[in-house]
C-alpha cells in the first residue's frame, strides 16, 4: 500500500497573487467547487485579512465547499489570526495557516526581528490558533534560504505549541532538487517531534524547477505539497498541481505514493482557471497544454496507430481529455441539455440554463460539431455577464483593404438602448471606438492586452477573447466568447466596462 501525499491547492491565494489574476468572490466559488470535484484535500481560499473582499471570498468558499478542508492564510499576528477564524469558522475542518519568515534576509531586512524574537511569534500565533482549532498549519517563509540550525529549532518549537502541517517554502525558487530533498531529510532526522507534524512543501518556479523540488522532497518525507492548477502564482508561479499529481501517477514504480485526486478532473479544472484568470496556457505546457497529447511527426503519428504506448506515457483520458467529446446537437431537449450541464459538474438556475441553451441551439446552426469545450465556455461567458449592466443587442461592422473600417452598435445600458457608431485603423478597433461613444468614462481607459484564442480546433471554433483594461491604476479583465471575433471582441469590452463601472470587489491582495 502506498503513502498518501496530501494535496494543498492554493490557486485562490498564491495562483491569485499572480499580476492581473484576481478573482471576485463568485470566480473564487467557481474554482473552489472544481477544485471540490478534483478532490484536492485542503483549498487554500484566501488571506482574509487581506481586504474585505477577500474575507467574504473565504467565507463564501468555507460555507460552501463539505468535501475538503479549506484554509485561510494569517501572519503571525493576533488580528490576522481572529480575522481568519472569523472566516473559516463554517467550514468542514477549517485549517488556519499562518506564516513568518525565517530567512536571515528577510528577518532583518522585511521584520526587523532577531531570529528569538521570530520564534517567539511564531509560537504565540500557533497557540492563539490552536485555540480555535486543531488544524493549524505553520509556514517558514523562505524556508529555503533559512539556517538549517534555525530551521530545526523553530520547527521543533510550533509543533510543541500546536502546529499539526509544518509548511517548508521555497519561497523565491531558488533551491535545486537534491538541496531541497536535503533540507526536508535534515529536518526529518534532527527535529525530534517531526513525526508529530505532517511536513508540508510550497516550491516557486523561479528556476523552472518547483515540480522538481516538490518530488524530490516528498522522496525525503514530505507529506504534503502546495501547489496551483497551471503553475499560477507568485512571479513565476507555483509546482504545478496537475504535474505533480501525475509524475506521481506516472512512476508508481519509483515514487510510491498516491494521492486522491481524481485526475480526469484536471483538464476541466485547467481550462477554468485559464478562462477565469485570463491566463492563456502555452501550447507545451505539461499535461495541460494544447500539444500535451498531439503527436506531429510521421515517425510519432505511425507509433502512435501501432500502439500508443510507443509515445504516450499516460492516456489523455486520465487527464479529462478524451471527456472532451462530441455533444449534444442542435436537436437535443432541455432535459439531456441540462442533465449534460450537471454531469459538467454546473448547477445553474432554470433562467441561465434557458439562455445557454438558446446560444447553444444559435451555435449548433453555425457550428458543425459541438465539444464539451464549447458548452463550458458559453456557460462561463453567461455566468461572467450575467450581471453585467451593458448588453451588446446588435453590431454592424465593414471593413476590408479598401475602405476605412467603420462600426455600428446597439447597446442597451442598465436597460435604455442606446446607439453609437465609429471608425478606426481595424475592424476591432472601430468597434472599441463605436462602444466608446456610448458608455461613460469609457474614453479614460486603457487597453494593455488583447488576446484571442480558438476554443476548439476547426475553422467554425468559437473565439474566446480576453482585454486586459486600465483606468485610474485600476486594471480589470474581460471576456467575450462568440463564433464571431469581432463581436466576441465587443463582449469582452463591454465585460471589461462593466467591471471597471463596479465598485472594486476584487479580493486580490498579495502577503
Ligand atoms: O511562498 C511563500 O512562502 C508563501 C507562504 C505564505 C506560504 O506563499
Ligand atoms: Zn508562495
Amino acid at each position: 500500500m502506498s503513502e498518501k501525499v496530501f494535496i494543498f491547492d492554493t490557486t485562490l491565494r498564491d495562483g491569485e497573487q499572480s499580476p492581473g489574476a484576481s478573482m471576485n468572490a463568485e470566480e473564487k466559488l467557481r474554482v473552489a467547487r472544481q477544485l471540490e470535484r478534483l478532490k484536492v484535500d485542503v483549498i487554500e481560499a484566501g488571506f482574509p485579512i487581506s481586504s474585505p473582499g477577500n474575507f467574504e471570498a473565504v467565507r463564501m468558499v468555507a460555507r460552501e465547499v463539505r468535501e475538503c478542508s479549506v484554509a485561510g492564510l494569517a501572519r503571525a499576528r493576533n488580528e490576522d489570526i481572529d480575522r481568519a477564524w472569523e472566516a473559516l469558522r463554517e467550514g468542514v475542518d477549517p485549517r488556519i495557516h499562518l506564516f513568518i519568515a525565517t530567512s536571515p534576509i528577510h528577518m532583518q531586512h522585511k521584520l526587523g526581528m532577531t531570529p528569538d524574537q521570530v520564534v517567539e511569534a511564531a509560537v504565540a500565533g500557533v497557540r492563539r490558533a490552536a485555540r480555535y482549532t486543531a488544524n493549524v498549519e505553520w509556514s517558514a517563509e523562505d524556508a529555503g534560504r533559512s539556517e538549517m540550525d534555525f530551521l530545526c529549532r523553530i520547527v521543533e518549537a510550533v509543533i510543541d505549541a500546536g502546529a499539526t502541517t509544518v509548511n517548508i517554502p521555497d519561497t523565491v525558487g531558488y533551491t535545486l532538487p537534491h538541496e531541497f530533498g536535503e533540507r526536508i531529510q535534515q529536518l526529518m532526522s534532527r527535529v525530534p517531534n517531526v513525526h508529530r507534524a505532517i511536513i508540508s512543501v510550497h516550491c516557486h518556479n523561479d528556476l523552472g524547477l518547483a515540480t522538481a523540488n516538490s518530488l524530490s522532497a516528498i522522496r525525503h518525507g514530505a507529506r504534503q505539497v502546495e501547489c496551483t492548477i497551471n503553475g499560477l502564482g507568485e512571479r513565476a508561479g507555483n509546482a504545478a498541481l496537475e504535474e505533480v499529481v501525475m509524475a506521481l501517477r506516472t512512476r508508481r514504480d519509483i515514487m510510491p505514493y498516491h494521492t486522491d485526486v481524481v485526475t480526469e478532473e484536471i483538464t476541466a479544472a485547467s481550462r477554468l482557471i485559464s478562462r477565469t484568470t485570463g491566463f492563456p496556457i502555452q501550447p507545451n505546457k505539461a499535461i495541460v497544454g494544447a500539444n500535451a497529447f498531439a503527436h506531429e511527426s510521421g515517425i510519432h503519428q505511425a507509433g502512435m496507430l501501432k500502439d500508443a504506448s510507443t509515445y504516450e506515457i499516460m492516456t489523455p483520458a486520465s487527464v479529462g481529455l478524451a471527456t472532451n467529446r462530441l455533444v449534444l446537437g442542435k436537436h437535443s431537449g432541455r432535459h439531456a441539455f441540462t442533465e449534460r450541464l450537471r454531469e459538467m459538474g454546473y448547477q445553474l438556475p432554470d433562467s441561465q440554463i434557458e439562455r445557454i441553451m438558446q446560444r447553444f441551439k444559435d451555435l449548433a446552426d453555425k457550428k458543425k460539431t459541438l465539444f464539451d469545450d464549447d458548452i463550458r465556455a458559453l456557460v462561463d461567458d453567461e455566468v461572467v455577464r450575467d450581471a453585467d449592466p451593458y448588453k451588446l443587442i446588435r453590431l454592424h461592422v465593414a471593413s476590408g483593404t479598401e475602405d476605412t473600417p467603420v462600426a455600428a452598435a446597439e447597446i442597451q445600458i442598465h436597460g435604455q438602448t442606446q446607439r453609437g457608431a465609429g471608425w478606426g485603423e481595424g475592424a476591432i478597433h472601430a468597434v472599441f471606438n463605436a462602444i466608446v461613444h456610448l458608455v461613460p468614462g469609457a474614453d479614460q481607459v486603457r487597453l494593455q492586452r488583447y488576446e484571442v484564442r480558438a476554443i476548439t480546433g476547426g475553422i467554425d471554433a468559437q473565439a474566446d477573447v480576453i482585454v486586459n483594461m486600465e483606468r485610474d491604476e485600476r486594471s480589470v479583465q474581460g471576456r467575450g466568447v462568440n463564433n464571431d471575433v469581432v463581436v466576441a471582441s465587443a463582449l469582452a469590452f463591454l465585460n471589461a466596462l462593466a467591471k471597471l463601472a463596479r465598485k472594486p470587489t476584487e479580493t486580490r491582495q498579495g502577503v
